[in-house]
């Protein structure tokens, strides 16, 4: 049995918890202090994972940009292999971004990811047709990741939370309400351990244990 990862949940959201104005509508909610704080949690991850939604709408580049550390390793959860050959991270300056999708993703975009410089995962499914996170886990483990930067967006880290996988939750909460994208969609009631809250700029920066 592979060990897992260490999971880390991480986002910002606006006072009333959105994620973005709306779906596939990105929106700046970090200020410098808590921007530059994601990008050192980044640096101390070995691999950093976002759902294809983030991808499609905000073409990251999942570096570590904003301090001086090392890029982790970019996984996209993508069961379709909808990445456009395009994308950003697939310019990616250290490393080959994993994506993972179903074994019956369409072969020829995979040899076209591939030639643009990712490596499939094919994955099996979970009982609602979504990738399996404990599969992608697994896998992430025997490939030697020990921590993974979970950032986002809405419909993964709902997954993360609704499942159980996550075992640390960082929230970036930024002055702002704009009655957008929920960053958590559907019922889950967690409970958070070893609560701090600080101030970072003009946010404010949550960090909680989600296992005792
Ligand atoms: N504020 C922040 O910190 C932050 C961070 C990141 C993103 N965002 C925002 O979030 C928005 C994107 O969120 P989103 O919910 O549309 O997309 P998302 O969560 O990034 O990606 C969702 C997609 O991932 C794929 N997926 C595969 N397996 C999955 C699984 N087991 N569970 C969940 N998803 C799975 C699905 O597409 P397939 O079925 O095609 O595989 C699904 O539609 C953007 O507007 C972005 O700007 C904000």
């Amino acid at each position: 049995m592979p060990v897992r990862p260490v999971v880390t949940v991480t986002y910002a959201q606006s006072l009333d918890g959105c994620l973005a104005a709306g779906p596939g509508r990105p929106l700046a909610l970090s200020g410098p202090e808590s921007a530059r704080y994601t990008h050192q949690l980044r640096a101390s991850h070995a691999g950093l994972l976002v759902g294809i939604g983030t991808v499609l709408a905000d073409n990251p580049q999942l570096t570590v940009r904003h301090v001086a550390g090392p890029n982790p390793q970019p996984v996209i959860l993508d069961s379709q292999l909808r990445c456009p050959p395009a994308a950003a991270l697939l310019r990616h300056p250290t490393h080959r971004p994993w994506i993972a999708a179903h074994a019956e993703a369409p072969g020829d975009r995979a040899q076209v990811l591939a030639a643009a410089g990712a490596v499939i995962l094919p994955l099996p499914s979970d009982e609602h047709g979504r990738l399996s996170l404990p599969a992608l886990l697994d896998e992430l483990g025997r490939r030697g990741l020990a921590s993974l930067m979970v950032e986002g967006g809405a419909q993964v880290i709902t997954a993360f939370l609704t499942q159980g996988l996550a075992d640390r939750l960082i929230v970036t909460v930024a002055p702002r309400v704009v009655g957008g994208l929920p960053a958590v969609a559907a019922p889950v009631d967690l409970a958070l351990f070893n609560v701090r809250w600080r101030p970072a700029g003009p946010d404010m920066i949550l960090e909680a244990d989600l296992r005792p």
